[in-house]
């Protein structure tokens, strides 16, 4: 129990060592969590004997009657905390930390500031460090070798931001099955590729779309089709840490796999990239992508089996751009003022190659949540971008492993965001911050114009600076607009859905040790018959009951759907009973979640509800968490679309 312990949102402190492996892991996941919550520290003063045990875990009981500690009690602090009648479901770890701060085991520090903060965690990091008894010893000669780059230490604002690489058609081919249509036609390569993220930093390893991370973009037009060949010319060794104990990346599979999905995308199941129909270096797969939809910002990226979260990590993804006629009269910035910002979060080590965090067990290195130190954009550590005192188009997408983003912009610069997931907002909507969580895109109009000169900061809550814009002193004109209205979005009735399915979101934890052992959808893991079989053009309400204390940002494939509403419930009451208290009324989403999304954030304990018009193309695709982690270790389910005339039953996926 020696260690720096974090408190999350919900009041609850863990073991960072549970969740992380390296030293400097837990500066910024806890530092993000600062003023979203509590804002406090943990610090061992000595070794102390508690011991945790079965017994207590998943039991409910009142902070108060275990924490002497004042500041645990005092109302106001966490008056931001929902609270289910005054009782926290709380684990082992944060009874043994109670227990300890009360017998003066342990000193609580307060966070006045993240400067504070950041200084306390350094110590205290350090300290478990040479603390840690057990640490494996994998991990022991990976700390020694490389320590982890802290990124206060590089110069920032020093690499220009990079644009995407847009990639050319290699010209037209016949679209197979199609008699003769013909489409044009991309092979992108996936390889290993070296570039510097920094300027300070030697060259970063990373795999690649096209050479070069995010992946080369591809900029089409909506209901012009095209065909990719993806060609695996990855080496056969993975360069991140494997666990062969998680679904579908056992031993007796190539270490080396991979299949290419288009995020967003209304695809064909056959191009869809299920996780099970990878394939391994020398071989490569033609994929066909109608592009039948309204304009979006998609992305592309890996999907194999078990081993997502490491070829994400290792840089397989991209921007596909949808674009069409109708949105360009609305006279948004675009050319060189519409700016792709993809925006990931990175371990690096010292040398600047990448680190991913391992559990302490070497069996089973997977750890539940991912949350890098070094945040990237387009590719680079803190770049800077020469802009003009004029309107842009930002077009953001959060292409983290498990990082949520708070997104604002330094001097209190208001933005307005037009789009979402799936393309436009029915009208602007004005705002001082922007929430993505992974797989998430927003679309922004922000205007330059009365900040000639300026150096404007795009900041995170975890980070004090993610990039700068430098916005040039002479006049200039600016002939785009931004209109007041900008496509219509009618709301789906509830009453033309033909059914209701309610889904449930779980975490297993191995008991005492209350550590993460994955998570379910629905309690059902992957390789159990599909459940969701919803028929081909027909519309479902999908309710989300999340019984964890986390966010998991839900995506279901082929479609795009409406957020209706959520709903807090007392989630242990019904994981005990099965019966369903809400503890409030249903809130709707909020304004900028009121165009069509593909990707839904199910808060801790609440009720999620969407509406999902089932269009597109029969047969079998996923739905999943997007927290990678999550996806990989069995929070993901198959689901079919049938077609008329087909009975149910029948599908199933091959392996199943
Ligand atoms: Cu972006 Cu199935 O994923
Ligand atoms: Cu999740």
């Amino acid at each position: 129990m020696d260690g720096l312990y974090r408190c999350t949102g919900e009041f609850e402190w863990r073991s960072d060592a549970r969740t992380s492996s390296g030293v400097g892991f837990p500066i910024m996941t806890a530092a993000k969590r600062i003023r979203s919550s509590v804002g406090v520290l943990l610090r061992p003063k000595k070794r102390f004997p508690f011991q945790t045990s079965q017994a207590w875990h998943e039991r409910w009981v009142r902070p108060d009657d275990l924490c002497n500690s004042r500041k645990l009690k005092s109302e106001d602090r966490f008056a931001n905390v929902k609270r289910p009648r005054n009782l926290w479901k709380i684990s082992p770890e944060t009874l043994v930390l109670c227990a300890a701060l009360s017998s003066g085991a342990m000193e609580m520090e307060e966070l006045t500031t993240r400067r504070t903060f950041l200084r306390q965690s350094v110590i205290a990091a350090a300290a478990a460090a040479v603390a840690r008894p057990a640490y494996s010893k994998m991990l022991a000669a990976q700390a020694a070798r490389v320590p982890i780059l802290n990124p206060e230490t590089l110069a920032p604002f020093v690499d220009p931001l990079p644009r995407p690489v847009v990639a050319r058609a290699q010209g037209m081919r016949e679209i197979p099955g199609k008699h003769g249509e013909r489409a044009p036609f991309f092979r992108i390569s996936m390889r290993a590729t070296t570039t510097k993220l920094h300027r300070d930093l030697p060259p970063t390893k990373q795999w690649s779309y096209g050479g070069v991370v995010p992946g080369v973009m591809f900029d089409t037009e909506s209901h012009q089709g095209l065909l990719v060949e993806w060609a695996n010319d990855l080496p056969t060794q993975h360069f991140l840490p494997i666990d062969h104990s998680v679904h579908g990346a056992g031993r007796n599979v190539p270490q080396v796999r991979s299949v290419v999905h288009l995020h967003g995308g209304k695809t064909p199941s056959e191009s869809d990239g299920y996780p099970e129909e990878w394939y391994v270096p020398g071989e490569s797969r033609t994929y066909y992508y109608p592009n039948e939809q309204d304009p979006a910002l998609l992305w592309y990226h890996d999907h194999a089996m078990g081993i997502t979260r490491l070829n994400i990590y290792a840089g397989l993804f991209g921007l596909h751009v949808i674009r069409d006629h109708t949105e360009r009269q609305l006279n948004l910035p675009d050319g060189e003022y519409e700016i792709p910002l993809v925006l990931f979060d990175r371990h690096l080590q010292q040398d600047g190659q990448l680190s991913y965090p391992v559990s302490r067990d070497p069996e089973h290195p997977w750890i539940s949540e991912v949350r890098g130190e070094v945040p990237l954009i387009n590719g680079k550590i803190f770049p800077y971008l020469d802009v003009e005192p004029r309107r842009y188009r930002i077009r953001l997408l959060n292409a983290s492993n498990g990082r949520s983003f708070r997104l604002s912009f330094s001097r209190d610069v208001e933005v307005q965001q037009i789009g979402s997931d799936q393309g436009l907002l029915p009208a602007p909507v004005s705002s001082k911050y922007v929430v993505l969580a992974p797989a998430e895109r927003a679309d922004l109009i922000i205007d330059f114009a009365t900040l000639r000169g300026a150096r404007i900061l795009l900041e995170d809550e975890a980070f004090p600076a993610l990039m700068e814009f430098r916005v040039s002193r002479p006049k200039v004109s600016d002939p785009s607009s931004l209109p007041s209205s900008l496509r219509p979005v009618p709301r789906i009735s509830e009453s033309s859905a033909v059914k209701t399915r309610w889904l449930t979101l779980d975490e297993i934890t191995n008991g005492g040790k209350g550590a993460s052992l994955g998570m379910l959808l629905n309690k059902t893991p992957w390789h159990m018959p599909i459940s969701e079989k919803p028929a081909l053009g027909t519309t479902e309400i999908w309710e989300f009951a999340n019984l964890t204390e986390d966010v998991h940002p839900i995506h279901l494939h082929l479609v795009r759907f409406q957020i209706l509403d959520r709903r807090s419930f007392d989630a242990f009451h019904y994981s005990t009973t099965g019966i369903l208290h809400y503890t409030d009324s249903a809130a709707p989403p909020d304004p900028e979640e009121m165009g069509w999304k593909d990707t839904v954030r199910v808060n801790g304990r609440s009720v999620t509800r969407i509406i999902v018009p089932f269009m597109g193309y029969p047969g079998l695709y996923v739905w999943h968490c997007h927290n990678l982690e999550h996806e990989d270790n069995e929070m993901m389910r198959p689901y079919a679309v049938v077609a008329p005339g087909i009975v149910p039953e029948e599908v199933q996926p091959k392996g199943g």
